[in-house]
């Protein structure tokens, strides 16, 4: 009986060729031949457990070893021809070592399919990827970490709902930042565990005959351990997911930092520089300087997030085991990886360069009456309930409003009129710098404070 599908690698039950639609529609090498390398190293490790267990001769192994070693140079310098006719990475790769060496390329895929292949794949890729991401965020963490000490006693004003609260200082503010990455770099090596894992033997779904020896793979690979169960194995990505919902994180925290660098270099707030090489301007409107970054970021955030979305609706009533839906699981993942990088990368390069409008900051803490809790705690140590303060200082509050001055400005007797406590000391707390000296406690805003934080953080790099 001819093969109809002669060019096909698996096909010889198939009495009619695939459909020319069809072979387009299914195919992934457009996409998964990016995990060319580590498609080439899995099957390295592979073949050399094989021949380590006896399956494969000593001869065969090298052939195979030669010949992959030859198709990855042959990708690397942009020579290796892709087709759509062997549908995905691993299907090409097979087929041109078989063309390459004969009968021992055909030998390969013994005790192995490409579903335990291909979760194999992606687990090498999103290690490597993490690696990547790991450094771009510990890059950005130590740039946080410079301008936060720059700016330990630089003070501002903090918001609550984007209403002047409380004066605090930018290099607190900054250290808010540092925490959050804190998090997220411990998140993303904690994923790293789940996806350090290693699918092969787990060939289709249920294992194989072959008396072979996972954890000779798993250590040439550098897993920390064969997968425990051959269906979950091919089946789950849920890593992936993990993966994807980390980076999401991420993505969501490097979007509220950009609102607030957008807000912070607009006229109306005018509290910092957004160094030019990181912004563009209008092409109609001459005095525009667009904070095009934190813009872009803030909206490739939408895009990583989707890709959860994409990726947890995926999973979404798969029985076990394998089922071709899982090949949609990659061009999300790549985009995540790639986004999340660019994003990191582009704001450890910017960082560096912001430059804190002082006077601006301060300014708007002096304005917008950031130390009224100030007044009232004083009044609370001078004997009065803290609800009676509360309504004190709203009437204090109320005449700067009218007479339009701050607290600090408003004269000993005019305050004495709201509350006999008051003494002329009140004017030490209604200071900026006072307020934002006194909250020195661990985790507060004081300059000392901030410069032991960062001590600690630097420390703990
Ligand atoms: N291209 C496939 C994927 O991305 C590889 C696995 C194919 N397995 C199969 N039984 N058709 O998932």
């Amino acid at each position: 009986m001819t093969n109809v599908n002669s060019d096909k690698l698996s096909s010889a039950r198939f009495a009619e060729a695939t459909d020319a639609f069809v072979e387009v529609f299914t195919a992934s090498v457009d996409f998964d031949q990016r995990m060319a390398a580590q498609d080439i190293q899995g099957s390295i490790a592979h073949a050399t457990m094989l021949a380590y267990c006896g399956i494969l001769t000593d001869a065969e192994r090298d052939d195979i070893i030669r010949g992959l070693t030859q198709i990855a140079g042959e990708i690397e310098r942009g020579e290796f021809v892709w087709s759509i006719k062997q549908e995905d990475v691993h299907m090409n790769i097979e087929a041109r070592l078989t063309d390459l060496i004969g009968i021992a390329g055909k030998k390969l895929h013994t005790g192995r399919s490409r579903n335990d292949q291909v979760a194999t794949d992606i687990r090498l890729y999103l290690r490597h990827e993490v690696q990547q991401i790991s450094a771009q965020l510990t890059r950005l963490q130590h740039a946080i970490l410079d301008l936060a000490e720059q700016n330990a006693d630089t003070i501002m004003s903090g918001f609550t709902h984007l209403q002047v609260a409380q004066p605090i200082t930018f290099g607190h503010h900054l250290m808010a930042w540092f925490e959050m990455l804190c998090r997220d770099a411990e998140r993303l090596q904690d994923c790293l565990k789940r996806i350090n894992v290693m699918p092969l033997g787990a060939a289709a779904l249920a294992g194989t005959s072959y008396p072979i020896d996972r954890y000779k793979t798993a250590e040439l690979l550098g897993f920390s351990r064969p997968s425990a169960n051959s269906l979950d194995s091919v089946s789950d990505r849920d890593f992936a997911i993990e993966f994807t919902a980390v980076a999401s994180l991420i993505m969501i925290h490097l979007s509220r930092f950009s609102e607030e660098l957008i807000l912070w270099s607009s006229a109306q707030f005018d509290f910092i520089d957004m160094p030019d090489a990181f912004c563009t301007g209008s092409s109609i409107m001459p005095q525009k300087k667009n904070p095009d970054v934190p813009e872009l970021v803030r909206g490739k955030s939408g895009r990583v997030t989707g890709h959860l979305m994409s990726l947890l609706m995926l999973m979404k009533s798969q029985p076990l085991a394998y089922n071709k839906d899982n090949q949609e699981d990659k061009e999300p993942l790549f985009d995540t990886a790639d986004t999340l990088i660019n994003c990191l990368r582009a704001y450890a390069d910017m960082i560096p360069h912001i430059k804190a409008k002082k006077d601006n900051m301060y300014n708007s803490a002096k304005r917008g009456f950031a130390t009224a809790t100030d007044l009232a705690d004083y009044l609370v140590r001078k004997g009065m309930a803290f609800r009676d303060a509360h309504e004190v200082v709203g009437l204090a509050v109320r005449l700067g409003i009218e007479t339009g001055r701050d607290l600090s400005e408003i004269s000993l007797a005019e305050l004495q009129n709201f509350s006999a406590l008051i003494n002329e000391d009140v004017f030490s707390y209604l200071t900026l710098e006072g307020s934002v000296a006194a909250r020195k406690h661990i985790g507060g805003t004081a300059p000392e404070t901030v410069k032991a934080a960062i001590a600690t953080a630097r420390a703990a790099m």
